[in-house]
């Protein structure tokens, strides 16, 4: 959940005051789309945030009861209720286009030169710098996004010329148009990184073969889902088909929002239309007419090229009515973006955040192939895995199972972050070792590698013989390399707090114990945790797994648990020597006295 600051600022009400009822009524009167999250969105770009007035007048434009809009409004980290600066600054806190990166670092410089404290918003209104999760820029440095648009390759010279921009209010079109320059940084390509599919083949080869057929092909293709679950596309996209309901929807994640993943980014950059193209064909297998791109907010710069491959799509035959000649063959599809929630890319959650609710994991069974958008069959899939499907598609399954290992068909994309000379896009047969990865993208000394992101594995070198694939380790292509000089233990803290400020709230396990993880974690960095601290840490890490409602509580501690068991010495190495201390910490309790005081010397100290 996101954790924003108090309403009652005087300098929110008064612009509050200042927005009159016109200016919010235009404001969605101009909106072209009728979406929750997309009206949310223009208010928040052009009044800055969302006075309370607006939101009575939101339900009541799409009937919708009022305590639904507050909800969402609260909910979603990219919406404010107290207004933002006129620059939005986020900087990203993951632990590869931020920490290691010197994020922190960065985000103490640029406050401290233009006069804000993080998560406040400057008196004069000009800006607000916060933090934010990752941004999916982990190939390009530290990373922030100023109104929507990336920034990249951050460091102490870059962020004076943003402060100096800032404080002299250039509009962003007058900045360095280097700046916002997002590389696709692809190292080496393989089934569908080649870029030789054109768009339409897939669909007129699944034509010829017809729709049976061409299910027959996914299913013996052996894809399975590229999002992490890895569960059979052609099972999915059969019990979908045969599920009863007057209209079926085809929904392509595109949340990507486990830190250290930016490889759907790439594919929605330059491979869309294969991308569209799977799932149009999905859409042709289990007959539905709408399909949905759910787009991270963190993407939506992305948005006009997407609108415009669509567009593209829909005056080549490719989408819309009859599609490529073929009488009642009607698909198409929308873009929803996202408003900053990485539970929003579990399935339930992102059908729930496409309805124009907050993102809250449903109950499962009933799974969304039966009861998904709208209570209809619905089938979700990861972007890759619709492209592996368009190519699929095209080529049948014998030249995707070609490639990979006997449960683990075809080819994985991976993001590879962190301490490499060569971070990018890397798309390998499955099977491949991980010393290998290493190896190609010029990693020297390295300590361990966590694979599948937070809620994956950590790994050290004694396992770098092991494979990515179902068989041995899964992964939904997040890569990241710690060196040697790594701090493991304040990788553990950044994650730690990741999924404390990630979790929905919705379950108690999770909810209490992804924050209780987190104070554990950071009690142990702080030299106050003894080995009692850490069998708390893994009992409840064990509890949160068991018991929590959805993958990310069930995920959460896996991080913390692999370094206490893989990397003892890391956590060994910083327990007070004392059987039990307190985490109330006295001396960081005096803070404020000091402050006060204006004392900081040692004898004001406890330590
Ligand atoms: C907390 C959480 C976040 C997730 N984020 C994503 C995501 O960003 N993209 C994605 O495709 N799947 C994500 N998933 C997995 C989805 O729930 C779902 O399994 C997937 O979209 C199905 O597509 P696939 O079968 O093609 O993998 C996430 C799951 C959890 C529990
Ligand atoms: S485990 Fe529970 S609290 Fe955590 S994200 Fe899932 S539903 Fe929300």
């Amino acid at each position: 959940m996101k954790h924003k600051p108090a309403v009652n600022s005087s300098h929110a009400y008064s612009i509050d005051h200042e927005c009159s009822i016109d200016q919010i009524r235009s404001v969605i009167a101009q909106n072209r789309s009728d979406h929750l999250l997309h009206i949310l969105h223009a208010l928040q770009q052009q009044l800055l945030h969302i006075p309370h007035r607006a939101v009575a007048e939101v339900a009541s434009h799409l009937n919708l009861p009022v305590g639904q809009v507050e909800s969402v409004v609260e909910f979603y980290s990219f919406f404010h209720n107290i207004p933002r600066g006129r620059y939005n600054i986020l900087l990203s806190n993951c632990t590869s286009c931020g920490y290691m990166a010197g994020g922190k670092n960065l985000l103490q410089l640029l406050c401290q030169l233009l006069g804000v404290v993080a998560g406040r918003t400057r008196a004069d209104g000009l800006v607000s710098v916060d933090q934010t999760s990752c941004v999916g820029m982990c190939d390009h440095g530290a990373a922030m996004l100023v109104n929507d648009r990336p920034i990249i390759r951050l460091d102490s010279g870059r962020i004076e010329r943003i402060a100096a921009l800032v404080n002299a209010a250039v509009p962003l079109e007058g900045w360095p148009e280097e700046w916002f320059d997002v590389d696709d940084n692809i190292r080496s390509s393989g089934l569908l990184l080649k870029d030789d599919l054109v768009a339409g083949d897939g669909l007129h080869a699944m034509i010829a073969r017809g729709a049976d057929a061409t299910l027959d092909e996914i299913t013996r293709s052996g894809l399975r889902g590229r999002g992490g679950a890895g569960f059979s596309t052609g099972m999915k996209w059969q019990f979908c088909r045969e599920a009863p309901g007057d209209a079926h929807y085809v929904v392509c994640n595109a949340d990507e929002g486990e830190p250290g993943t930016f490889k759907d980014r790439i594919l929605l950059h330059s491979y869309a239309d294969e991308v569209f193209e799977g799932m149009t064909v999905c859409a042709r297998v289990i007959g539905s007419g709408q399909g949905l791109l759910y787009l991270r907010g963190e993407y939506r710069y992305l948005l006009p090229q997407l609108q415009a491959v669509l567009a593209r799509r829909r005056e080549l035959g490719l989408l819309g009515r009859n599609i490529l000649g073929q009488p009642g063959f009607n698909f198409e599809i929308e873009i929803v973006v996202g408003a900053g929630a990485y539970i929003c890319g579990e399935e339930s959650a992102l059908i729930e955040s496409l309805e124009g609710k907050r993102g809250v994991p449903r109950n499962r069974p009933p799974f969304p192939v039966t009861h998904g958008y709208l209570g209809r069959p619905t089938v979700v899939n990861n972007v890759e895995t619709f492209s592996a499907a368009a190519h699929i598609a095209l080529r049948g399954s014998a030249w995707f199972s070609a490639t990979g290992t006997g449960k683990s068909a075809g080819s994985k994309i991976l993001s590879v972050s962190g301490d490499c000379a060569a971070p990018g896009i890397y798309e390998y047969p499955f099977g491949v070792t991980i010393q290998q990865v290493l190896e190609d993208c010029a990693a020297k000394d390295v300590q361990a590698v966590q694979v599948g992101g937070p809620s994956g594995t950590l790994i050290g070198k004694a396992e770098f013989g092991r494979k990515l694939g179902f068989e041995d380790l899964p992964t939904g292509g997040s890569f990241m390399v710690f060196g040697q000089e790594r701090d493991l233990l304040a990788v553990a803290v950044n994650f730690a707090h990741f999924f404390a400020h990630e979790s929905c709230g919705f379950c108690t396990p999770c909810r209490v114990g992804t924050t209780l993880l987190k104070n554990g974690v950071d009690k142990i960095a702080g030299g106050h945790g003894t080995h009692y601290d850490v069998d708390e840490l893994k009992r409840l890490g064990a509890l949160i797994k068991r018991r929590s409602h959805c993958g990310l509580g069930q995920t959460a501690a896996n991080h913390l648990l692999d370094v206490i068991q893989r990397f003892p010495q890391v956590i060994e190495q910083r327990l007070a020597h004392s059987e039990f201390e307190p985490y109330f910490n006295l001396d960081a309790a005096l803070e404020e006295a000091r402050r006060i005081t204006h004392r900081n010397d040692a004898a004001a100290h406890l330590e």
